[in-house]
């Protein structure tokens, strides 16, 4: 999908009566259609808030951003929950995979908010548990598993609804650099087969030049755009 933001900002009230802080001060870019970005930037300048916007977990102070030509910025509450289901899948620093449920069973739980035959849920399921090499672990819990595995059955979960954008943030801060390498190996297979739109918000240089764009913000302003 192809994302256009434009005179983005966004500001945050720290605790109640304090002044309003801007994090985002009007930015601009833009995201063809299956491209792969990386957002970089020093800790605070606002990586994840440019995601969560693009996510339509939060709304913008001001500004716009257009998926498609639509504009995501000004739906309402519901619209955006349906808009984010259909669309958009989230991969964090950590997995936040449920600790009670199986692996197959996390990458099932956003198919409970999904209408659908539940079989073929539970067969893509394990399709992509399949692909991401972690199927023969299927019925064991997270603590069974190693953080890399975890990672991986996380990005599972945010594909089960296949959604035509993966927001990453970044997705290899708890991973040791084997475990990294793969799952960025990954996330560039994943963006190139199923044609998703790929941006992922990394401090690692050499992942941010996998990608065919890196921004670069600072201060809540983009500094600069490498292709
Ligand atoms: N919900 C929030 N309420 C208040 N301030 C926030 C909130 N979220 C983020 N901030 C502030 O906005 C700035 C940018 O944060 P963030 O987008 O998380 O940066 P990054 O991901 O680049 O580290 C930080 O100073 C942070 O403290
Ligand atoms: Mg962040």
């Amino acid at each position: 999908m192809q994302i256009k933001v434009e005179n983005l900002i966004k500001t945050y009230q720290q605790s109640k009566g304090s002044a309003h802080r801007e994090v985002l001060k009007s930015l601009n870019l833009e995201i063809a259609e299956g491209e792969k970005v990386a957002i970089m930037g020093p800790s605070g300048s606002g990586k994840t808030t440019l995601l969560n916007l693009i996510g339509t977990l939060d709304v913008p102070t001001e500004g716009q951003i257009k998926v498609e030509g639509q504009l995501i910025s000004e739906m309402s509450s519901e619209e955006m929950l349906y808009f984010r289901s259909k669309n958009v899948g989230f991969v964090f620093q950590f997995h936040h995979l449920l600790p009670q449920c199986t692996l197959l069973e996390n990458v099932l739980l956003p198919s409970l908010t999904q209408k659908g035959d539940k079989k073929m849920f539970i067969q893509h399921a394990e399709e992509l548990l399949t692909y991401l090499g972690v199927w023969e672990q299927r019925n064991n819990k997270p603590e069974a598993l190693s953080g890399g595995e975890c990672q991986r059955a996380a990005v599972a979960r945010a594909l089960l609804n296949k959604p035509k954008i993966l927001l990453a943030d970044e997705p290899t801060g708890s991973l040791d650099n084997k475990n990294a390498a793969l799952l960025i190996d990954l996330l560039v297979d994943i963006n190139q087969k199923m044609n998703i739109t790929l941006i992922i918000a990394t401090h690692s240089l050499e992942i941010a030049q996998r990608m065919d764009k890196i921004f670069t913000i600072n201060d809540g302003k983009l500094v600069k755009w490498e292709q």
